[in-house]
């Protein structure tokens, strides 16, 4: 790894804030950002205030980001946002396959492979999903469910497209149930997972992607967790909605971090 990544700690603030709610997170997320200046910090607002988000934070090092998009450009989608319109509202990421939207609106590692050349087409960094269920990790059947979704949503993109994405692990069981994975549980997928990367793409590729963890992350456990050696950030939820916990997790992974390059 050498040292060359950053940290990056993306807030997902899933269907949370309006406008006006927004604008405060992100503008105090703004004021507290200089003591985490070593670190990516990304958020990614409900479509309603992307663009407010946007202004806040013009000046400032944080990136901001959507839940989701839709593959085409545009057309007769109703209730559909395209990469277009992201990119004009001031995206420069974007979640893709967040269980979620598999669990509620039917995305599939299919849907999740044109969403993620949609994304890349336009610029925007897709971070992309994986992660199993409870039932699948109970009867040992969490390693090949992430291979399986992999290869079947972004391992068929040649090397220039899959080096321009983040993937997250983010175990089902982990999401807003407090109980997050230990970080012997993270790391072993996500070394698993970059040694997938390595068999596709080479070990430099490998190296080089960027790969979160996401499902309780709270600033009591960030410590521990990224000081794994396959931990490269986190994606957050109901932790990115305080700013201060928001940043204290990117102090923590910064701490972790520095202890590890
Ligand atoms: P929680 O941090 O609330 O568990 O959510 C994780 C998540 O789904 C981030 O995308």
């Amino acid at each position: 790894m050498g040292g060359l990544k950053k940290p990056v700690i993306a807030g997902n603030w899933k269907m949370h804030k309006t406008i006006s709610e927004a604008r405060i997170l992100a503008e105090e997320v703004v004021r507290k950002s200089p003591e985490v200046s070593t670190a990516t910090l990304i958020l990614i607002p409900p479509f309603t205030a992307i663009a407010e988000v946007k202004k806040v934070v013009a000046g400032s090092q944080l990136l901001v980001g959507a839940q989701n998009l839709f593959w085409e450009d545009q057309g007769p989608f109703t209730g559909e946002i395209s990469p277009v319109q992201l990119k004009e509202a001031g995206c420069q990421v974007v979640i893709i396959g967040h269980s979620e939207r598999r669990q509620h609106f039917g995305e599939t590692d299919e849907t999740v492979r044109k969403k993620v050349l949609a994304a890349l087409r336009h610029d925007l960094i897709p971070v992309v999903c994986t992660g199993e269920t409870l039932e699948q990790r109970e009867k040992g059947q969490t390693l090949p469910v992430i291979k399986n979704q992999l290869e079947q949503s972004v391992f068929s993109m040649e090397a220039d497209k899959f080096e321009k994405i983040i993937l997250a692990y983010e175990p089902i069981w982990a999401i807003g149930t407090g109980r997050h994975a230990t970080p012997e549980q993270a790391e072993e997928v996500q070394s698993f997972i970059r040694n997938l990367i390595a068999e596709r793409y080479g070990k430099i590729v490998a190296d080089y992607a960027i790969i979160l963890y996401g499902g309780s992350v709270k600033p009591d456990n960030s410590f521990s967790l990224m000081k794994e050696k396959d931990v490269d950030g986190f994606l957050i939820g109901g932790a990115s909605l305080e700013a201060e916990s928001f940043v204290a997790i990117a102090r923590e992974a910064i701490r972790a971090y520095e202890g590890k390059k």
